[in-house]
């Protein structure tokens, strides 16, 4: 008699041997076994990308309930989102989740993208892990933007209409982008519309593929070594195995970020201000979100005029060159230079604290 033990070990060959029959598994699982992960005082930081890869989870789900009653709709917009606020059974839980996460999401994404850029993870062979994630965290504040028109408040009416206006100084293609988003000269029903398409449909499509691309490409080179362990000898290097070491704990590490969203979405509901009038005054002190307070204080400080050259343009052609410089650090700091390894780590301390400095500046004034 085949005792309870044996049989179910049956069972569960027969249902590994079914699935290998039909998916090419053993390449993943091989892939599995292989991957490993190094071990040492920075290995924190490798956290960063599953946090923002478990909340984007967070942001498509809660997004995809958050549709069922968000109407797009200029008369419309505000109330449904009073509606889900007062009187849907959690409306409110899943409105401030999808809030806060959005909020956690960039703050996630802005320290994954420092910690690979000071862990030198841009260069070769990584530079397409680099620029792919340029391209998901362009992706990810382009979801911020469009996503905060939409409950159509005062703040984000206001809020809205500085980000396009500073847009449409952007030399060569500012006034056209601009327009094509407003659907006009001021924001309107054609601008709701615009974003909503944007927030639930492009930018969603466009995170998924280049998503796939990006994690695809951490999986072909494995996870980068930085430059002190790298070079102690191989007897002194210590590494876990990804699975199940690493991914147990990746994800306890998510468990404690989704207890800090819930303390957040429960303890500091997100609020919903006035319905926005488009032919009010702007209230005083109108800011934008805080992942776009940096830029904004920046472009305050600058005087009207700067020589010939009007101030905005100035500071938005003085921003970019600091932004292609930061895009194509991989083709500076390639590793075969000491003094322009230390020149890009440089460069990243002066941003950071730039970001950083401007947003408290921005926030307080
Ligand atoms: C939706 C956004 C993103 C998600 C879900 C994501 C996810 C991940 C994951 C899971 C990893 C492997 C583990 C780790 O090193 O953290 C990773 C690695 C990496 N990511 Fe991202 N990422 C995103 C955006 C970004 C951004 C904005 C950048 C910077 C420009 C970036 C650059 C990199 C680099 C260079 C690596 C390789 C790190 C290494 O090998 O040490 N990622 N990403």
């Amino acid at each position: 008699m085949v005792s309870n033990h044996s049989h179910r070990q049956v069972q569960e060959q027969g249902i590994i041997q079914y699935i290998e029959e039909r998916l090419p598994v053993d390449g993943l699982r091989e892939l599995a076994e292989k991957k490993k992960v190094p071990l040492h005082k920075h290995s924190i930081w490798y956290y960063l990308g599953g946090i923002a890869a478990m909340l984007l989870g967070v942001q498509f789900l809660t997004g995809i309930l958050l549709m069922v009653y968000y109407v797009p709709e200029i008369n419309s917009a505000h109330a449904s989102i009073l509606k889900l606020n007062s009187q849907i059974n959690f409306g409110w839980f899943v409105r401030s989740l999808h809030s806060w996460g959005a909020n956690l999401l960039i703050l996630a994404l802005f320290v994954h993208m420092f910690s690979a850029y000071f862990m030198k993870a841009y260069r070769k062979p990584r530079e397409l892990t680099w620029w792919s994630g340029l391209l998901l965290m362009v992706i990810c504040l382009a979801f911020g933007f469009t996503g905060y028109l939409l409950p159509w408040d005062e703040v984000s009416f206001f809020a809205t209409k500085i980000g396009l206006d500073i847009a449409e100084k952007m030399p060569v293609l500012g006034h056209m982008v601009s327009y094509m988003l407003r659907g006009g000269d001021s924001i309107t029903q054609a601008t709701i519309s615009r974003f909503f398409v944007i927030h639930v449909a492009i930018l969603p499509v466009l995170l998924v593929g280049l998503l796939g691309g990006h994690l695809f490409l951490v999986q072909v080179h494995g996870i980068s070594e930085p430059e002190s362990f790298k070079k102690l000898p191989p007897e002194k290097k210590s590494y876990e195995k990804f699975f199940p070491t690493f991914f147990f704990k990746d994800i306890l590490v998510w468990v404690l970020a989704i207890n800090v969203l819930f303390g957040l979405t429960t303890l500091c509901p997100w609020g919903l201000g006035p319905e926005a009038d488009p032919f009010a005054a702007a209230p005083i002190g109108i800011k934008p979100e805080w992942y776009f307070l940096a830029p904004f204080q920046f472009l305050k400080l600058i005087p009207p005029m700067v020589g010939p050259i009007e101030g905005e343009l100035f500071g938005i052609l003085l921003m970019s060159v600091v932004g292609v410089v930061f895009v194509a650090v991989p083709f500076f700091d390639n590793g075969t230079s000491k003094s322009y390894a230390k020149t890009a780590t440089i460069f990243g301390w002066l941003i950071l604290a730039g970001l950083i400095g401007f947003s408290i500046w921005g926030a307080l004034s």
